[in-house]
């Protein structure tokens, strides 16, 4: 159900989309395409990231990165739920959410920001949004998530407290283009930013200049169509950074291809949530 009730000239160009590569097909397919996709699992990818710009107080920090849910026709709440909790399994120190929670409407993701809120990683749960929770109502998603307990970033900073160090963490809303990204982060980040958690990868540049440890993205998905044993040959052509581990001298990149879909086909990529574990070398 949608929050606004005047929809956006992007929410009507989504939802367009949406009958054209999901719904439309699924319906010729008699249902046939949601079934097999709801079939395929989802992976638990551990990852090991290394950057001496990481802060010795926090080595070996376990980041549970979870994005692009997009909770609706193609994940329903169940499998979101299922998700969440195949990260929670692996008890990651602190939850980071890359954005895309929901596909295009945002009431009834209430249960799924519960989740994440509550996955009892002890330096918490970050969030920041992606140009899917903006379709509906922005702040009607940034309230929910809020009052569940998520810390969300809209182009905002927050610390996080452990055992007397400090871990800086920047997030920033959505941006499409890297020009846009660039504005934002050097907003954003200032020296001492240990962690930018941006939707769109394309804040990588900006990042590494300004000497980020390690950026967190989703938005790309991958592709969702791989070459096989060749991540990075996919359909997402319009990103230099669309799946896995990148570097640019000291700065980390990871790019989950994330949980959800915005079509019900996924070929070499699977779904995945992560489990990085950043190391100060
Ligand atoms: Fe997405």
């Amino acid at each position: 159900m949608r929050a606004s009730d005047k929809p956006s000239n992007k929410y009507r160009r989504a939802k367009m989309r949406h009958m054209l590569f999901t719904s439309g097909p699924n319906k010729l397919s008699r249902g046939r395409l949601f079934r097999k996709h709801f079939d395929q699992g989802i992976d638990v990818k551990h990852v090991e990231i290394s950057t001496p710009l990481w802060p010795k107080e926090f080595d070996g920090l376990r980041i549970g990165h979870i994005s692009d849910f997009h909770l609706g026709d193609l994940m329903p709440l169940d499998k979101a739920l299922a998700a969440v909790q195949m990260l929670r399994d692996e008890e990651p120190d602190i939850v980071a959410c890359t954005g895309d929670v929901v596909d295009l409407n945002v009431l009834g993701a209430e249960p799924l920001f519960d989740a994440m809120a509550k996955m009892g990683a002890p330096l918490g749960t970050m969030l920041v949004l992606g140009n899917h929770d903006e379709l509906d109502c922005v702040s009607t998603i940034s309230s929910m998530a809020m009052k569940s307990g998520i810390s969300l970033l809209r182009d905002g900073r927050c610390t996080i407290n452990h055992n007397g160090s400090k871990l800086h963490i920047a997030g920033i809303d959505w941006a499409k283009s890297q020009k846009k990204c660039t504005t934002k982060v050097d907003r954003v980040c200032g020296n001492e930013t240990h962690l930018l958690l941006s939707h769109n990868p394309k804040a990588f540049f900006a990042a590494a200049k300004h000497g980020v440890p390690l950026t967190l993205s989703g938005h790309t998905h991958g592709g969702q169509l791989a070459v096989r044993d060749k991540p990075s040959a996919n359909l997402a052509v319009a990103h230099k950074h669309s799946s896995g581990l990148y570097e640019d001298g000291n700065s980390r990149l990871f790019v989950t291809v994330g949980v959800g879909a915005w079509f019900p086909l996924r070929i070499n990529c699977p779904a995945e949530v992560a489990i990085l574990t950043i190391r100060s070398q």
